[in-house]
């Protein structure tokens, strides 16, 4: 498959920032001739926790990444993945990455705006025209800044996996105008940007694990919700939902990231066999997550279940009016610089 450019330097910069940490001294251990007689205490156990399910982007991405570590290991480097919150929930996640109760999680951005907020710029409603978009800007300068902010944190970050843009969905009426979301209580990721963006639109905005949003739906607790649509399939929200816009209003993607003393403690040869893995496995994830998205929007057409409608390009732009003030907001708490190397603001800019 050919390299997009994009794509090129993404992995550059990524790879190329953790290999300075491969080349910082540590002690180079060649796999045991025997592994398959060796306990799990023995082996290298990388326990990998996400809160979805395994047919999506971050699920399948997750089996793919854990599959290659092993065969190319011949079994001494074991990922072992724990979908659907089963270990962890939400809330908890971060937690146990910090604690080294796993060694791998891949949080949504705006799941990580609790311990580093100044991610919530990608929050930002109608801040990327494209996946490509967000590629780059994570790639560039202000991009890496805001990636390097996790070294502090005892993290370290070793990809980006995409998702896709959200959309919305409610049960009683179609949402086409900022102001049709008034008094809705929508289902929203922990993140103030996010909740900024529901409050300003006359929303009530309600943070809900993702894991339980299928039962608030049902038990009528909340009105609608956000989502791509490969998460919104993957736990059947639009079952319970009539009504759904696809207004590409956000970008919902991963940070994969790992325990950093559990990193600097790995042999050498293991951590290039995770850094040139993942640089197979991230492209591959990118391209599934693309792929999926496309095919649920056909699935749900085709299934006639839930009402569809695109917003037209006039539409989205009295979106992005109303939504000025979520842009101030984070200024007025983080400064302008994140916000102005967003790529509307670039002068190349393709936006619409
Ligand atoms: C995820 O994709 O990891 C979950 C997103 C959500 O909480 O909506």
């Amino acid at each position: 498959m050919e390299l997009t450019n994009s794509y090129k330097r993404i992995v550059f910069v990524f790879i190329g920032g953790i290999m300075l940490f491969v080349l910082c001294g540590c002690q180079s251990t060649n796999y045991p001739v025997d592994f398959e007689q060796l306990s799990e205490e023995e082996r290298i156990v990388i326990r990998f926790s996400h809160v979805v399910g395994e047919e999506t982007p971050k699920g399948l991405a997750a089996r793919k990444f854990a599959q290659l570590v092993k065969e190319r290991s011949g079994g001494y480097v074991e990922v072992q993945v724990f979908p659907n919150g089963f270990l962890y929930k939400d809330g908890e996640e971060m937690e146990a990455l910090s604690n080294g109760d796993v060694q791998m999680i891949a949080p949504a951005t705006s799941k990580v705006t609790s311990l580093i907020p100044e991610w919530s710029v990608i929050d930002l409603p109608f801040a990327f025209n494209s996946i490509e978009e967000v590629h780059d800007y994570l790639a560039g300068p202000v991009g890496q800044e805001l990636v390097s902010k996790f070294d502090s944190q005892g993290l370290l970050m070793l990809g980006m996996w995409d998702n896709g843009f959200k959309q919305l969905s409610n049960r009683d009426y179609l949402i086409r105008y900022p102001e049709d979301l008034q008094q809705l209580k929508m289902r929203i990721m922990p993140s103030d940007i996010i909740d900024k963006q529901f409050s300003i639109a006359g929303a009530v905005p309600m943070k809900i694990d993702f894991n339980v949003v299928f039962q608030h739906l049902e038990n009528g607790d909340i009105d609608g919700q956000e989502n791509t649509l490969s998460n919104i399939t993957s736990k059947n929200l639009h079952l319970l939902q009539n009504y759904l816009t696809v207004s590409n209003h956000g970008y919902l993607g991963y940070t994969l990231l790992m325990n950093k003393q559990f990193w600097d403690e790995l042999p050498e040869d293991v951590q290039v066999l995770i850094t040139d893995t993942l640089v197979e496995v991230n492209e591959w994830e990118w391209e599934t997550a693309r792929k999926l998205n496309d095919e649920k929007l056909m699935e749900l057409e085709d299934c006639h279940c839930i009402d569809i409608y695109h917003l037209t390009s006039e539409e989205r732009q009295v979106w992005e009016e109303a939504f000025q003030p979520v842009y101030n907001y984070y200024i007025k708490r983080f400064g302008a610089k994140y916000v102005k190397s967003l790529p509307k603001f670039q002068e190349n800019s393709t936006y619409e």
